[in-house]
């Protein structure tokens, strides 16, 4: 048979081919997008509007339902937490359902963060204002083009766990523990920027770092084999997500606060539309300040292989380490024997065992520096800096910079017991 006398039988079944070819892209493009019309579904699971949660878990989080679904009377063997129930009278645990259910709060709000944020097949950050607008496009990657394909990327590899919503809630989630994180609190543990703790976002690199490792001694995996593109698209969208759930909750906790206080309070209400997208503006404008507010330490001591000098520093960081007010009120026992605390998301966290090496944000020095200096936010962990700088014993600049290292120092041997043993021998320290 020549080139160009193809015989019929070919042809047929060539267009056959590429008929199955075009379905399988078909299939393919089903699964790998969301549909044009779905839009994300509005908040109705309780929050927490506190600072911390206060009182000790009695036990692990139960598999398959979160904490505070269970005070919505779902069955559960060993009922409500009692701690739950009094933060709910305290209204450090609020319901945003009695807003978004009555009346046409729920479709304002809806149509609100939809014009802020998109749909899950078209997401975008639009807050209403070009210039800032055009900053997030450029110096944080929010331009639609890049979102969209994240949405793929994280359809693919994460909705699962993390939910559609970035709420945590995906069906895997319910299930691991610690629980994904919810994004739309806008709160992240393993992060690097020194803005004030309140307003702390991570820099696009402190998240490549958590896709990259994954979080150890958790059930977040590594995404290293994500290719550039990729990996740098799905940072977008769960920054994406997260300013999307930020502007979504602080809009419903002025609505939930508003309507307890209806009947003191008279005058014109702020519209929904103008609300969601100034706090879709706040929360975008720290998400661009953290990205050039890295904390960067002066120095970083280098024990050249010098072992006595590196166990004089962690002998000095032990001392910081066990005085009552510090580290180990929480990390008792070095952590071996540490008390459940509750989170910023109403789950709970244990304090580091810090002999089992296990670390969810990395182990290099400056990861420990960067955790003990800013603290873990959202797991009670607190900020060392301002502590330190109010302590007699290290007035000074240098001295309080040294300390944070000599704690560092520390930290990094304890998990050795080879090097428990030498700190015991030259310092008379025990820890065993
Ligand atoms: C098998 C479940 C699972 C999958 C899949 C998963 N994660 Fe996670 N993720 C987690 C868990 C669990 C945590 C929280 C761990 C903790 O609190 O220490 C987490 C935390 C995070 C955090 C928070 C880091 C911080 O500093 O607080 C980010 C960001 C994140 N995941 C992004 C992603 C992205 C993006 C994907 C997909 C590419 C993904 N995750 C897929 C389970 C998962
Ligand atoms: C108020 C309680 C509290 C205090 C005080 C505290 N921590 Fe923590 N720490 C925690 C909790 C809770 C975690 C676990 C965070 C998690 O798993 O999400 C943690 C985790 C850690 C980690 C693990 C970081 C990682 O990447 O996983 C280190 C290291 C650590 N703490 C060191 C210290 C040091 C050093 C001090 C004193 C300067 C200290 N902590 C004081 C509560 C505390």
């Amino acid at each position: 048979m020549t080139r160009s006398g193809r015989s019929p039988a070919t042809a047929a079944s060539g267009a056959f081919v590429l008929a199955l070819a075009l379905q399988a892209l078909f299939i393919a493009g089903c699964d790998e997008t969301y549909d044009p019309e779905l839009l994300y579904p509005i908040r109705r699971d309780w929050i927490v509007n506190a600072e911390s949660l206060e009182g000790t878990p009695g036990r692990i989080n139960p598999p398959g339902i979160l904490p505070l679904q269970i005070l919505d009377g779902r069955k559960e063997l060993l009922g409500i937490s009692s701690d739950f129930l009094k933060a709910r009278d305290e209204g450090k645990i609020v319901d945003p359902r009695p807003v978004v259910d009555v009346g046409a709060t729920g479709v304002e709000l809806m149509r609100s963060l939809r014009d802020l944020a998109g749909r899950p097949r078209y997401p975008k950050i639009d807050v209403d204002d070009e210039s800032l607008n055009e900053r997030l496009a450029t110096e944080l990657k929010l331009d639609r083009k890049t979102l969209e394909r994240g949405s793929v990327v994280y359809r693919r590899n994460c909705l699962h766990c993390h939910g559609l919503s970035g709420d945590g809630k995906g069906p895997t989630g319910l299930w691991v523990n610690p629980h994904p994180r919810d994004f739309r609190s806008g709160i992240f543990k393993y992060v690097s920027s020194s803005q004030d703790e309140g307003k702390r976002k991570p820099l696009r690199d402190d998240l490549r770092r958590v896709l990259i490792n994954g979080i150890e001694g958790t059930a977040m995996p590594s995404f290293s084999l994500l290719s550039d593109e990729d990996m740098d698209a799905v940072i977008s969208y769960v920054i994406h997500l997260s300013i999307r759930g930020e502007a979504e909750m602080e809009t419903l906790k002025e609505l939930i606060l508003e309507r307890s206080q209806a009947s003191t309070e008279e005058g014109e209400a702020e519209p929904i539309v103008e609300r969601v997208r100034g706090k879709g503006r706040t929360a975008a404008e720290r998400w661009l300040e953290a990205q050039t507010s890295q904390l960067t330490p002066p120095s970083q001591p280098d024990y050249e292989g010098d072992e006595a000098k590196m166990l004089e520093a962690a002998a000095r960081g032990y001392k910081f380490f066990t005085r009552a007010d510090q580290c180990a009120q929480c990390h008792t026992n070095f952590g071996r024997d540490a008390d459940l605390r509750y989170d910023m998301w109403g789950t709970m966290v244990r304090p580091r065992n810090l002999t089992a090496n296990i670390y969810g944000g990395g182990r290099r020095p400056i990861d420990f520096y960067w955790r003990i200096h800013l603290g873990i936010r959202g797991s009670g962990m607190p900020s060392f800096a301002p502590v330190n700088e109010k302590d007699p014993s290290v007035k000074d600049a240098e001295t309080r910079e040294r300390t944070m290292w000599d704690v560092v120092a520390f930290i990094r041997l304890l998990p050795y017991p080879e090097y428990r043993a030498k700190l015991s021998k030259a310092h008379g320290i025990y820890l065993d």
